[in-house]
């Protein structure tokens, strides 16, 4: 059930290298990611599917040496879009044409006009944080994915960006890496924080009732 796996999931500390992530369950997890919502549906990443050896060992590197980016299956790193520009908040207005048909074209052109108005008028950091808040929601979605999944994940902010970006070659594509999730099975035996509680805020101390 999905509300005991809230509780089932933890960030794994150690994955077991023997035991391999199915390709079947690895694209669900991405699949979920993909299909997170965003803010005006524009969906400003790039999920990097990364499973080659030599480059999770760089990445690894580049993560203080964190080695569930090794042990586990595979690594999803997202890259938010480092700008808003014409040409991308363009592409999801093609993108609705495409799916919904041309005939939305003309009413969805008033309301991304407005957003680019509104986006490209302001600095490419504050954007470019814009955007990367959207990969966190997709981020959510991941890890939740795989707990239904029965699979261990790892979400990751201890990375040096730039390094991530020269690796996955991320700034030629207009991209620049937030936020990565490792993916693959436990090692039980060898995590640390497997048998540990789950420490979290109450909900009188985290929630405020208005009523
Ligand atoms: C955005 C984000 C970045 C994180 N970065 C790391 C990390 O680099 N390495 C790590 O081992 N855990 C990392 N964590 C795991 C958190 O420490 C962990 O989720 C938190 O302590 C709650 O514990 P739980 O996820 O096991 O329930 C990160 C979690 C999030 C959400």
């Amino acid at each position: 059930m999905f509300y005991e796996k809230l509780d089932w999931r933890y960030a794994t500390k150690a994955m077991d290298a023997s035991k391999v992530v199915s390709p079947e369950k690895i694209e669900r997890i991405v699949d979920a990611a993909r299909r997170a919502p965003t803010s005006s549906g524009l969906q400003p990443f790039q999920l990097i599917l990364v499973t080659n050896n030599d480059i999770r060992a760089k990445l690894s590197a580049a993560a203080f040496g964190q080695k569930q980016i090794t042990d586990g299956t595979a690594v999803l790193v997202f890259a938010a879009w480092e700008n808003y520009t014409d040409e991308n908040i363009s592409s999801v207005v093609d993108l609705h044409a495409e799916i919904r048909g041309e005939e939305v074209r003309e009413a969805l052109n008033g309301y991304y006009d407005n957003l680019k108005a509104m986006y490209l008028a302001r600095d490419a950091q504050t954007n470019f944080e814009h955007a990367a808040r959207q990969a966190y929601i997709a981020l959510g979605f991941a890890l939740m994915a795989a707990a239904e999944e029965g699979v261990d994940t790892t979400p990751m902010e201890g990375f040096d960006p730039a390094q991530f970006d020269e690796i996955l070659g991320l700034k030629e594509k207009g991209l620049k890496s937030v936020v990565t999730l490792a993916i693959g099975y436990r090692d039980e035996p060898s995590d640390w924080l497997a048998p540990q509680k789950k420490v979290r805020r109450s909900r009188d101390s985290i929630v405020t009732d208005v009523k």
